[in-house]
């Protein structure tokens, strides 16, 4: 194969016979190296693993651009380490290992430039807090740098990011796991974990106070309608703010019981939406920029029907330039979104 590029596909859309471009993880494990030839029984397996979305080898015209993420075994690292803390409780020693981890994501962040988010790896319901945790910690962590963090306040922001839910703890794990719309007096006890969390840190000792602010509001929103003390502004930490943001963005990137996941252009619409009432519209601004773009080598869809990937996101993040792509996994037209002439086109939500 001469020109090799990569592309991420839905389980669903993978043709039988491709090659497998990353391995897949699942709870620090190695299940299958990049490499293999995914036959049909291989494709079953990782549907009945969870697995959504992979990356896979294409001969192509055009080399494509790998998209710039955190590796999978990073993320398995995280998400192993925050399950135990889930698990069996926040203490002096697994603290240390989580800031220990959160220095090595910073520091892949760092080298990769900003980076994609992720949203909803693995997809998987009974995972989905520690997913999300690591998801908001690599939001977060994007943004912050962007924002001018470094040194230990962009490390107090991951941690707080890290750690946002863990007031869910002391949640009861029927109301956290129901199939289904919560009736009010759950909510209430939902709405109890910013609280919970911040008692968590105090309780441990040594924790930032900037961190313990962090966890405790966010769930604030910018409008003065959030929860626990329904504070606005600039009266809500800046930590906050930003953490509240990645918060929704993973919550709508994640497959939950009751819905899919909503697409990259559902989350980059809602996000406008909450803007200024919910949301910071200054740090909203941000994550559309930089943060829920439509990463290289994703497949989406056209208004006008076509199955397209992303080349790269050229100098309009929300209309990036995008080629056609035949189930065969063959290449068509190359279409730039922001061309005056193509406005008429949009990418759909899936
Ligand atoms: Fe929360
Ligand atoms: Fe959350």
């Amino acid at each position: 194969m001469e020109n090799v590029g990569m592309i991420i596909l839905d389980i669903n859309d993978i043709p039988p016979g491709s090659t497998l471009a990353s391995p897949i993880y699942m709870r620090g494990s190695k299940l299958i190296d990049k490499g293999i030839n995914i036959s049909e029984k291989i494709i079953n397996l990782m549907k009945n693993w969870g697995v959504a979305e992979v990356k896979v080898v294409v001969d192509d015209s055009i080399v494509l651009q790998e998209s710039k993420a955190v590796s999978q075994e990073l993320h398995s690292k995280l998400f192993n380490e925050i399950e135990m803390v889930f698990k069996k409780g926040l203490t002096d020693g697994n603290y240390s290992k989580i800031k220990g981890l959160i220095q090595d994501l910073i520091n892949e962040i760092a080298s990769n430039g900003i980076c994609m988010a992720e949203l909803g790896k693995l997809k998987l319901y009974d995972l989905y807090t520690y997913n999300h945790s690591v998801d908001v910690a690599i939001m977060s962590i994007s943004a912050g740098m962007i924002l001018g963090y470094s040194g230990v306040k962009l490390k107090n922001l991951a941690i707080a990011a890290l750690l946002h839910d863990i007031g869910k703890i002391v949640i009861s794990p029927a109301i956290l796991n129901k199939n289904g719309k919560l009736d009010a007096d759950e909510y209430e006890e939902i709405k109890k974990h910013p609280e919970m969390g911040k008692a968590i840190l105090e309780q441990i000792g040594g924790i930032h106070t900037s961190i313990i602010e962090a966890v405790h509001r966010h769930h604030e929103w910018y409008s003065g309608e959030g929860y626990p003390g329904r504070i606005a502004g600039e009266r809500i930490p800046e930590m906050a703010r930003i953490i509240a943001i990645a918060d929704a963005c993973s919550a709508m990137g994640s497959k939950r019981s009751y819905r899919d996941p909503q697409s990259t252009c559902a989350i980059r619409e809602q996000l406008e939406v909450c803007s200024s009432t919910q949301f910071d519209t200054e740090i909203v601004r941000i994550f559309l920029l930089n943060i829920i773009v439509y990463v290289p080598g994703k497949k989406v869809k056209l208004s006008d029907g076509r199955d397209v990937i992303v080349i790269s996101s050229g100098n309009h993040p929300g209309r990036p330039i995008v080629r056609e792509i035949f189930s065969d996994c063959n290449f068509g037209e190359i279409i730039d979104l922001s061309d005056e002439n193509r406005l008429n086109l949009t990418i759909v939500p899936k």
